[in-house]
């Protein structure tokens, strides 16, 4: 079995409206190990990340000291205001047949211009008290959990296999929690929704999570924030369009098997040899 709960990270600014959604795709800011939220200063960290946002990402971003939005000069986000870093595992497809990893790429989503990255929603929805306060300077959190597969799983994460016709609503009866076991000509999209609902204090937790939680059980909807995080917070969502389109040979795949494998997990085994963590943030593939 393939490990596939996603750990994903917002840095966020004070950017989001409540009223409207916002839906943008952000090319492909780095990929690198690196990941300052949970192994801040680790260079490398313990796996790749795929990241987009502001340029001022770094080995090390203090809550509150290290501002993205405050520090960074351009983003590789649509909406040029938004100064945010979000990011989450890479997926590598590991070869049946010679064991080897190939980086699987990302690509635009629908109706979206945009090289690599993802795409980034800000729902709608409004607290259910009408009240939804903005995301404080040096605001961050995660979704997922890499040890442990059953925390935040469908609603909240999923996999759909496209190509087949499927619709879009995300995590509905079509997604998987678990990366799809069969061939996806038109890739695999990974939904993640991170928590609405805040403890109203801290920026950030030790776990990087405990400071938020979900509403009504997780997945999207109106906030029903419980009584230990009343504070509406804007619902962020990503969804990653990951292209497995070329890898179509149906040997590798079918009665649970599939050949993807998340940058991180039980069946971790390290990537390729990256090249060492850079700065300036450059690309590479
Ligand atoms: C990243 O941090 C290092 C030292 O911690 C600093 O020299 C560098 O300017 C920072 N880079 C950015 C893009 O802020
Ligand atoms: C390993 O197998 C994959 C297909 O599964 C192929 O694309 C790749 O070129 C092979 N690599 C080597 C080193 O044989």
């Amino acid at each position: 079995m393939s490990w596939n709960t996603l750990t994903v990270v917002a840095l966020l600014g004070q950017y989001a409206s409540a009223q409207n959604m916002l839906r943008f795709g952000c090319s492909q800011l780095t990929i690198e190990r690196a990941d300052p939220l949970v192994s801040p200063g680790m260079n490398p960290a313990p796996h790749t990340h795929q990241i987009i946002g502001g340029n001022s990402f770094n080995l090390t971003m203090e809550p509150a000291v290290y501002d993205p939005p405050s520090l960074s000069t351009c983003t590789t986000c649509t909406y040029a205001e938004d100064f945010s870093n979000y990011w989450t595992a890479s997926l590598y497809f590991r070869s049946p047949e010679n064991g080897t990893f190939q980086r699987v790429p990302q690509f635009a989503n629908f109706g979206l211009q945009q090289d690599g990255g993802m795409t980034v929603y800000y729902m709608p929805y409004s607290a259910k008290n009408g009240k939804m306060t903005a995301f404080k300077p040096g605001f961050r959190m995660i979704a997922g959990d890499p040890t442990n597969k059953q925390d935040v799983y469908k609603p909240s994460i999923c996999h759909r296999c496209l190509g087949n016709g499927e619709g879009f609503a995300p995590c509905d009866a079509k997604d998987t929690s678990e990366l799809p076991t069969k061939y996806c000509p038109g890739g695999i999209r990974a939904t993640i929704i991170f928590p609405s609902c805040w403890d109203g204090v801290n920026l950030d937790s030790p776990d990087h999570k405990s400071h938020v939680a979900y509403s009504n059980g997780g997945g999207l909807g109106t906030p029903n924030c419980p009584s230990t995080h009343p504070v509406s917070i804007p619902q962020v969502m990503y969804e990653v369009m990951w292209d497995t389109g070329k890898y179509s040979n149906t040997a590798w795949y079918g009665s649970g098997k599939q050949p993807f494998v998340y940058s991180f997990g039980d069946s971790y085994v390290p990537p390729p040899p990256f090249p060492p963590y850079s700065l300036p943030i450059q690309r590479f593939d």
